[in-house]
């Protein structure tokens, strides 16, 4: 896993049962999505992704090269329905029926709520909201012919946070409960179990080049219980344990990762 400080990869823990398994996971080349593909990666899983940025994708893919099995990036727009189960068709394709699937795609561009048209507000949804749904109905038929799967929904604490300028975002983050939940009761009996993990604030480059302000900084320190910054890996590192049979009887629930913030 990532070098990030405060992380030392020899003390994470191992699941054995996500070895081999299939796993999918949607904006995987670079910020959160890269530490789960990496994570994954590091278990032994075999990783397909898709995104649109293939040079992140590629540098990442580059980095796993010594992995058991190198990840698999499918370039695609997931706001283009048929490009996300495009992906899915090319990851089941190269590694087999997909057990686990993380819904981590997202955009979380600003936007003003008085300015907002119905082009804009559709194309917000179209990629925080609408692919966890399509990407879920394309591989849980894998997960039952497995008889058994994981979906881990990643949400934002953004909306229990109360945060302003990005409405449309928020909502569609706070939908992953219901969505999660409401999965969750639909495919129970089939041994798939649907989780959400919530980060916190988490110091991607994307977050430190826009977002991470002297401001922002004292919001940190202020409102989180624990000192430090959040890093994908912590994220990852929940991600690992919903998605292996550590959790098997842990479904319909979200795991705040926030270092105490909410
Ligand atoms: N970073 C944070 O502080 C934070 C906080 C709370 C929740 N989250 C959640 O964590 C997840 C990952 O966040 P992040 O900060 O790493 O996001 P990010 O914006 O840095 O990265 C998202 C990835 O998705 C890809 N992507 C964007 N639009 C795409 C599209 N249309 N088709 C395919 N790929 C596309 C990007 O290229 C990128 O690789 C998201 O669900 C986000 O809502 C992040």
């Amino acid at each position: 896993m990532s070098e990030t400080p405060g992380f030392d990869a020899a003390r994470a823990a191992r699941y054995p049962s996500l070895q081999d398994v299939p796993v999918f996971v949607t904006g995987g080349a670079t910020g959160i999505g890269a530490d789960i593909v990496r994570a994954f990666a590091c278990q032994g899983a075999k990783v397909g992704f898709v995104d649109i940025d293939t040079a992140g994708a590629s540098a990442l893919v580059r980095s796993l090269a010594g992995a058991a099995t190198p990840p698999l990036y499918t370039r695609g727009d997931v706001t283009e329905i048929a490009q996300l189960r495009a992906a899915v068709d090319a990851t089941r394709a190269a590694f087999g029926d997909i057990g686990v699937l993380v819904n981590n795609v997202a955009n979380d561009q600003r936007h003003d709520f008085a300015t907002v048209d119905v082009a804009r507000f559709d194309a917000t949804v179209a990629v925080n909201l609408r692919p966890a749904y399509f990407a879920a109905q394309a591989v849980v038929p894998d997960m039952k012919r497995r008889g058994q799967g994981a979906i881990v929904n990643i949400g934002s604490a953004s909306w229990l946070m109360k945060s302003a300028d990005l409405t449309v975002y928020t909502t569609c983050k706070s939908a992953m409960m219901g969505f999660t939940r409401s999965l969750a009761a639909e495919l129970g009996r089939d041994r798939i179990r649907v989780n959400q993990v919530i980060p916190g604030w988490v110091m991607t480059d994307k977050q430190l080049k826009l977002w991470v302000d002297a401001e922002g900084e004292q919001a940190m320190d202020r409102n989180q219980l624990l000192p430090g910054r959040l890093q994908g890996h912590d994220i990852a590192g929940m991600v690992l344990f919903l998605a292996a049979d550590d959790s098997r009887m842990i479904t319909a629930q979200a795991m705040l990762v926030d270092a105490g913030w909410v």
